[in-house]
């Protein structure tokens, strides 16, 4: 597993809830239409803080279950709180790396990842997993960025700026920031029929996506300075200019297209 770019546990908490307002809707009518339902099995892999792990877990209801997965404990202690206040109990988390999941064959009637794939040096062998996971006839859905064509109205060139420093920030840790591309092929080598492909682009205000992206620059400020990608004095910069973009009446940003990709695993010759 490689070292994860971002912060965890409170560190990340509302970067992950602002994301969520911009694509919660959009990842929870994806499932939706999948069929998720009371009384389903769903393992989630990397679910950070818990925004979509509460929503699947009230979906399925007490009858059903959800396991969740993270490689962050500090992650899992904060999606732990939100399950609680929320007073949901059919939920049980698993601290591990997906590389590393040691789970019994065939279990869930849904495998679903989100913003996971990105992070994964082989996000093949993740792919090889959640087949693995889900019992023949089960669905495995994947909802990932392309982290292209972010587009803001008007247009401000510091969005375009900011996504291509996250671009080469990926390829210098040889991650796929841009697997949301490559993911309907990558399911394509698996033994499934491939359910309904679709790219969502959600569109936000410009309050929100500011937020989001002082948010997202201000964690991994460290990171950025450590490895002489940028020095802080020029990440301080950045952050001003985020924070002097006019929030302009009739203004918007549309976030990177998102690839919703999702397939249901058919029977083996060998199972
Ligand atoms: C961008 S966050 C997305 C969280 C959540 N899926 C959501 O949409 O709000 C990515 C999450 O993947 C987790 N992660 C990174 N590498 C992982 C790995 N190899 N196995 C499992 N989880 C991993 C991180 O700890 C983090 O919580």
């Amino acid at each position: 597993m490689s070292k994860y770019l971002l912060k965890v546990g409170q560190q990340a908490a509302k970067r992950l809830d602002v994301m969520n307002q911009a694509f919660g809707a959009h990842s929870q009518h994806f499932l939706l239409n999948l069929g998720l339902s009371r009384g389903m099995s769903v393992i989630e892999v990397g679910c950070g803080t818990g925004n979509m792990t509460t929503w699947i877990a009230q979906q399925v209801g007490r009858k059903g279950k959800v396991v969740a997965i993270d490689a962050s404990a500090e992650q899992i202690a904060v999606a732990e709180e939100k399950l609680a206040q929320a007073k949901i109990k059919n939920v049980e988390f698993i601290c591990s790396p997906i590389e590393e999941l040691v789970f019994p064959k065939h279990q869930f009637d849904i495998a679903h990842c989100r913003f996971l794939l990105m992070h994964l040096p082989h996000p093949e062998y993740a792919l090889f997993t959640l087949e693995r996971l889900v019992k023949i006839g089960g669905i495995i859905s994947c909802d990932e960025t392309t982290s292209d064509v972010p587009y803001s109205y008007p247009h401000n060139p510091i969005f375009d700026e900011i996504n291509e420093l996250h671009l080469q920030f990926g390829k210098r840790r040889a991650l796929d920031f841009q697997v949301g591309y490559r993911l309907l092929s990558i399911m394509q080598t698996l033994n499934v029929d491939i359910l309904n492909p679709r790219f969502v682009q959600p569109i936000v205000d410009l309050a929100l996506a500011k937020q989001y992206y002082y948010l997202g620059i201000n964690e991994s400020k460290d990171t950025l300075v450590e490895e002489g990608i940028f020095s802080a004095a020029e990440l301080d910069d950045m952050l001003a200019r985020i924070q002097a973009i006019p929030e302009s009446a009739g203004g918007y940003f549309a976030f990177p297209r998102q690839a919703q990709i999702a397939c249901v695993t058919r029977k083996r010759e060998t199972q």
